[in-house]
């Protein structure tokens, strides 16, 4: 795992875009893994100002997401796939259809019960994820996956704890009721298939889990510490965020001194 500490939420996201832009103008028919949650917001934010720039173009690209909402009708406001819409997608030169996610509007028990593995074979259609960018939820979940997840599991429906429901509400006005108790979202293991993992972390409610993720125990009880046993992890965290952080120091001296030819 390369830990990589900056001063803010705008410095994480200026290195989070760079990373995208890099990759995408040496692979420009990348398959790129997005989060929703307010952390990647900036990050989306800038890539559109790139693109609005000229310096970066989504239309070879494919874009997937981590998880969604079951039982939101589709096109609500709040869905993952709506919102990334809204904020991201529609902004640039991504095909309509080169967006897709878990499948959690129809709710028969037909569609509901396949849509997990529906959604695995559709990433292994597309080739994989290039690089999957990912927040982290204040119990240390990756994705929707909550503690106790099995760290090899693949795309399923899960129940939000509490904690999360109430976490989310904040985007249903605060009405707790209102936010979905189900949810689609790609496992542990699915995570982990991703050939790049760019986990972004910022604000001081993130420093407990993002030190359990990166030092702490490998746990199904906090999901992001899978993350370890991932070849290619990059972790971009702002100060706030890395105070809990035992080995902050050794981490922010070896990025000082990474070598110029060696890319993240
Ligand atoms: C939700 C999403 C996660 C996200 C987390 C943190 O639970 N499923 O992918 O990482 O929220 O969100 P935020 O960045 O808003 O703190």
């Amino acid at each position: 795992m390369e830990v990589i500490i900056l001063s803010g939420p705008e410095a994480v996201a200026e290195l989070a875009t760079d990373v995208i832009v890099a990759l995408l103008a040496r692979q420009p028919d990348s398959v790129l893994g997005l989060a929703t949650g307010s952390t990647p917001m900036q990050t989306y934010g800038r890539l559109v100002d790139r693109h609005r720039a000229g310096e970066v173009s989504f239309a070879d690209t494919t874009a997937v997401l981590l998880d969604e909402y079951v039982g939101l009708p589709a096109g609500h406001a709040q869905s993952y796939r709506r919102f990334i819409e809204r904020h991201f997608a529609e902004l640039v030169d991504l095909p309509e259809a080169s967006l897709h996610g878990p499948d959690g509007f129809d709710i028969s028990v037909e569609a509901i019960s396949t849509a997990g593995s529906r959604y695995e074979e559709l990433l292994q259609r597309v080739g994989g994820v290039d690089l999957q960018i990912l927040g982290i939820g204040s119990d240390g979940h990756i994705g929707f996956n909550e503690p106790g997840s099995s760290l090899g599991s693949r795309t399923r429906m899960k129940t939000l704890t509490d904690q999360t429901r109430r976490a989310n509400a904040r985007f249903f006005d605060d009405q707790l009721d209102a936010v979905p108790r189900h949810v689609l979202t790609q496992g542990v293991a699915t995570i982990l298939d991703a050939r790049h993992l760019l986990l972004l972390a910022t604000g001081a409610s993130k420093a407990e889990p993002l030190a359990g993720a990166v030092e702490g125990p490998i746990t199904a009880m906090l999901t992001a510490s899978a993350l370890q046993m991932h070849p290619h992890v990059t972790v971009i965290a702002d100060d706030s965020a890395a105070t809990s952080l035992q080995y902050g120091g050794y981490y922010r001296e070896t990025y000082r001194h990474k070598p110029a030819w060696q890319s993240l």
